[in-house]
């Protein structure tokens, strides 16, 4: 037994030795720029900072010095007020560095959270994003990803198998389709790694640099007081037959110009960055081809944090509408359509950017109220001769005032000719002009540069609480 235990003894000594050996081996090894490249550079002539993180090394994963890298930038970005861009492509969490790196991840964290509203700062999600990584790319302002090549989830599809037991593929739990189409958690996916590039420097081209610069100008070719006689006939003579609200964007911004954002997420309501004469612009409009263009509680978020976004960096919001109200049903009740429906609500309401607006046709209910109505401080506010600014539509509404009443048709009509039309909006304020709609480039043009100096501050105060 004796020599059975000396044996025991030794193997254990040599396991120990080899194992050092091989810890220190791994402390050692050269790691080329600690997995990601940093630095800033010019974007159109303007400064921006970026992280790129490095697969063929560590398979990306932050370390403690990659993390302090990328906090660096981040700081040089705030200090001089320029925006920060990260290309994402990491493993995650340096396993062999334990805490250190999760340490890593949450001073990254912090420094996203005070530079929100500050400094815009862009996610590029270019390879796998796991774990407690997924969570800078969250707390930026914009999230895009490359199709087939980048996936984003908390956990993989193997943790996902033993504790839920479903079968899904990293494509479908976490891929680019998924996440611009079903949770809304990134906000366009380009076709390959040079398109996604290309496309963010022309993105970067509508953003300011700093919430302490003024909404950016370029040079214009697109005549400011083009008439857009398309839009005369755009919206249907049947009130509830579908238009294309892009055809109404398209047409009045510059050069049919128009940067959606979450194209095929909450398709219910359109957003997106436009030029108005040179002048960066964000757009908001409801689109009747899809639900009708009804508020629900997924178009509600993604319209809420694009005007706050607006809003925090200076640039003017201009909204469409053509909103029948608010979905109904248990699945929206259930799911809170109230909250979440507030944060709309909310946003215009505490934005203090120029706020323009154009009933298109339908501006219903509550729904009416939302989109950026007078009475939420919109500084003008147009209704084209199709509008009709109702508490609902007239079947609804006769089919409340006159229920069981045979003579339905007709009460319709008179609640048609007396309600579904701009006018009792217009003669009490509540719309500060009707317009030819084909002369709604020309005077948003106008309005916006007379708005360019306007000065409106909120009340003092820690920070507000949207509902959330
Ligand atoms: N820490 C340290 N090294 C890591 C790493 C991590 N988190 N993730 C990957 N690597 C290394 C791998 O060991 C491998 O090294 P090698 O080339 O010396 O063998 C290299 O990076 C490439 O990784 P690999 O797994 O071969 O690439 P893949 O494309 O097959 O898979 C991932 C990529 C991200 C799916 C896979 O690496 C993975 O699951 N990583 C861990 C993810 C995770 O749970 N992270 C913690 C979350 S906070």
């Amino acid at each position: 037994t004796v020599e059975v235990k000396e044996n025991i003894e030794k193997k254990r000594r040599t396991a120990q030795q080899g194992g050092g050996q091989k810890r220190i081996d791994a402390q050692h090894k050269k790691i080329p720029g600690d997995s990601v490249v940093t630095g800033q550079g010019l974007i159109h002539g303007r400064t921006a900072f970026i992280f790129s993180q490095d697969f063929t090394v560590f398979g990306g994963s932050l370390s403690s010095v990659h993390a302090k890298k990328i906090c660096k930038i981040m700081d040089q970005a705030m200090l001089v007020g320029a925006p920060v861009i990260g290309l994402n492509d990491s493993g995650g969490a340096r396993i062999q560095e334990g805490v250190e790196s999760l340490a890593g991840y949450a001073d990254i964290f912090q420094r996203n959270v005070l530079s929100s509203g500050v400094i815009p700062q862009i996610s590029m999600i270019m390879g796998p994003c796991a774990g407690g990584a997924v969570y800078s790319p969250a707390l930026t302002d914009f999230t895009f990803m490359v199709e087939d090549t980048s996936y984003l989830f908390i956990t993989g599809p193997d943790v996902v198998k033993a504790v839920t037991n479903e079968d899904v593929t990293q494509e479908e739990l976490g891929g680019a389709k998924t996440h611009t189409s079903v949770s809304g958690v990134a906000h366009k996916a380009f076709k390959n790694d040079v398109d996604a590039l290309l496309n963010l420097r022309t993105f970067m081209g509508y953003l300011p640099q700093s919430n302490r610069d003024p909404t950016p100008i370029r040079v214009c070719d697109d005549p400011w007081d083009r008439d857009v006689s398309g839009l005369d006939t755009v919206v249907p003579m049947e009130t509830t037959a579908a238009y294309n609200m892009n055809d109404v964007i398209q047409g009045v911004v510059d050069e049919g110009d128009f940067f959606e954002i979450m194209p095929n997420y909450a398709k219910n309501i359109v957003i997106g960055f436009a030029r108005m004469n040179g002048r960066t612009v964000g757009v908001v409009g409801n689109q009747p081809k899809s639900a009708a263009g009804c508020l629900d509680i997924n178009s509600s978020v993604k319209g809420a944090r694009f005007v706050r976004f607006c809003d925090a960096f200076n640039i003017p919001i201009i909204t469409f509408v053509d909103v029948p109200g608010f979905l109904p049903g248990t699945a929206q009740e259930y799911g809170g359509i109230i909250r979440h429906g507030a944060k709309l609500l909310f946003a215009y309401a505490e934005a203090t950017v120029p706020k323009v607006t154009v009933i298109t046709r339908k501006a219903y209910g509550g729904a009416y109220d939302v989109m950026s109505s007078k009475h939420l401080r919109g500084d003008v506010n147009y209704a084209w001769p199709t509008a009709e600014v109702a508490v609902m539509g007239a079947k609804g509404a006769v089919s409340i005032l006159y229920r069981g009443n045979k003579d339905v048709a007709s009460y319709e009509q008179e609640y048609i000719r007396k309600f579904s039309n701009p006018f009792p909006a217009a003669v009490r304020g509540f719309v500060d002009d009707i317009i030819e709609p084909r002369s709604t480039r020309r005077r948003i043009c106008q309005d916006l540069d007379r708005l360019s100096s306007k000065k409106l501050s909120n009340p003092w105060k820690k920070h507000a609480n949207i509902p959330l």
